[in-house]
């Protein structure tokens, strides 16, 4: 039987987690979701997520306690440290998130960039399934996420919801609670996303654009206002492809030859 393995996606609004097949991409249980305490320092979202994973531990088919936790983190991740924290506690930069993390719930913890996760979900089991060549994906929530996935590889930590565009770092305009927190109509907003996505398109040349976060479930409202060459779709896997891609994330760490934090 496939093992299965739970995912976690921190996020600068909530924590969701489910209990996920990575062999076929999809939740088994949850998504269970609890709102990021706030200010989301290392202790206080370390005990949100120990409630959420405490949620899956006693049903049935829940994973081995020796079956790693995957988690998806809004923050550039290098070795297993943060190296960045735009949407969450300064507390976290530079803390060493596996080791934290994994003595916190006392189970082996793999980490990988928020949107990172969504894309390796999205381009194995999503909108990117099959499709060679350069693959964005870009999430649309608290901050602005990307994932650069060539020929079905993952490049990680690219950021490119930092890149400046008419002289702001886009996520501060272009992001989903950008958009509340400005009340912008969609119409306004779609011509905001028109601005990010020309210039994204611009410097990379994707085959194609995948929308992920929260509000990919509202796309209706803005894709099909953008014009671009780059035909860009909304995530397949919505707002579970963090979890998802968590879960593949240590999935694939676990199957692999040691990892850095196992020969540090
Ligand atoms: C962070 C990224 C993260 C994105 C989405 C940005 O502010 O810098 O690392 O992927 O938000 O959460």
């Amino acid at each position: 039987m496939t093992e299965t393995l739970i995912g976690i996606d921190i996020g600068g609004t909530g924590i969701k987690g489910g209990i996920v097949d990575p062999d076929q991409g999809i939740l088994l249980a949850g998504p269970v979701q609890v709102p990021t305490p706030q200010p989301a320092t290392p202790t206080a979202v370390a005990e949100a997520v120990a409630q959420v994973v405490d949620s899956f531990t006693h049903l049935p088919g829940a994973p081995d306690r020796h079956a790693p936790i995957g988690m998806a983190f809004p923050g550039i991740i290098r070795h297993g440290v943060v190296r960045s924290a735009a949407n969450v506690d300064d507390g976290w930069l530079e803390t060493d998130i596996i080791t934290f993390l994994g003595d916190r719930l006392g189970r082996r913890v793999e980490v990988i960039n928020d949107a990172d996760a969504a894309g390796l979900a999205e381009s194995r089991y999503g909108a990117g399934a099959g499709i060679t060549g350069t693959i964005l994906v870009i999430t649309l929530g608290t901050g602005i996420g990307s994932a650069f996935i060539f020929d079905g590889q993952l490049v990680p930590n690219t950021e490119l919801g930092h890149l400046e565009v008419d002289g702001c770092d886009a996520e501060t305009i272009a992001s989903a609670v950008a958009r509340e927190r400005h009340g912008l109509p969609w119409v306004e907003y779609s011509g905001v996303l028109q601005r990010y996505f020309s210039h994204v398109e611009f410097l990379f040349s994707p085959e194609l654009f995948i929308v992920g976060g929260g509000i990919s479930q509202r796309a209706d409202e803005f894709l099909p206002q953008l014009s671009l060459r780059t035909p860009v779709v909304p995530a397949r896997l919505l707002n579970d492809a963090g979890i998802i891609g968590a879960a593949l994330h240590g999935h694939r760490t676990h199957l692999s030859a040691p990892t850095w934090t196992e020969v540090r």
